[in-house]
């Protein structure tokens, strides 16, 4: 089966770009702060799949200095446009060999796993991640539960694909972002 990133387009990522914190996204980010002045020692930190650069504002106001990589350019293009001065990079799937082994006290992955499609790129992407951290190095992966597929929230909407209940690892699952001006699916 071929699988794409539904993030690679302009049009997502400019949609994405304007999203901040609301509904459902204020409850998955909520507890970050508590939990990262509880875990982490350091500063440096990467943001594994930052998108338009939310998640890596979000470790900037936290006080990190921050490097955010996503396989879209579209996205981190927008991140650029939002946040000149901060540090984004385009990588090709899997590829950190520009950051030294070791280098990170936190790795934030917000979402990124939830679109990595089979096990055997979750695990390259993992052991990539886990080479950058350093000894006491933390790595934090926010992922959905398959409940969002299935179940009304405030952000999302599925309760137009009812075939998403007998979803198996590997078929296609439709949502819609309702945070978005054009509640993007
Ligand atoms: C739901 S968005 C979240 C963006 C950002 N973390 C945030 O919270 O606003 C998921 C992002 O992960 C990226 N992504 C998906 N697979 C990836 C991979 N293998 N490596 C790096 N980024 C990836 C997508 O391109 C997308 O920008």
């Amino acid at each position: 089966m071929n699988f794409s990133n539904v993030y690679k387009d302009d049009k997502r990522a400019d949609a994405y770009s304007k999203l901040q914190f609301p509904g459902t996204y204020h409850l998955a980010f909520r507890d970050l702060p508590a939990i990262i002045s509880e875990h982490v020692t350091g500063k440096e930190a990467l943001d594994f799949g930052c998108g338009s650069g939310r998640s890596t504002r979000f470790l900037q106001k936290l006080g990190f200095r921050v490097s955010g990589v996503d396989i879209s350019k579209a996205m981190t293009r927008k991140a650029r446009e939002i946040d000149p001065e901060g540090n984004y990079y385009a990588i090709e799937e899997g590829d950190f060999s520009q950051f030294k082994e070791g280098s990170f006290d936190l790795i934030l992955s917000a979402f990124p796993f939830d679109n990595i499609p089979t096990m055997k790129k979750k695990v390259m992407n993992l052991r990539g991640l886990r080479n950058l951290l350093s000894d006491e190095g933390r790595l934090i992966n926010l992922v959905s539960t398959p409940e969002i597929y299935t179940h009304e929230w405030t952000s999302f909407s599925t309760k137009d694909f009812p075939e998403n209940k007998n979803a198996r690892s590997g078929d296609t699952v439709l949502i819609i972002q309702m945070d978005t001006e054009e509640k993007n699916l």
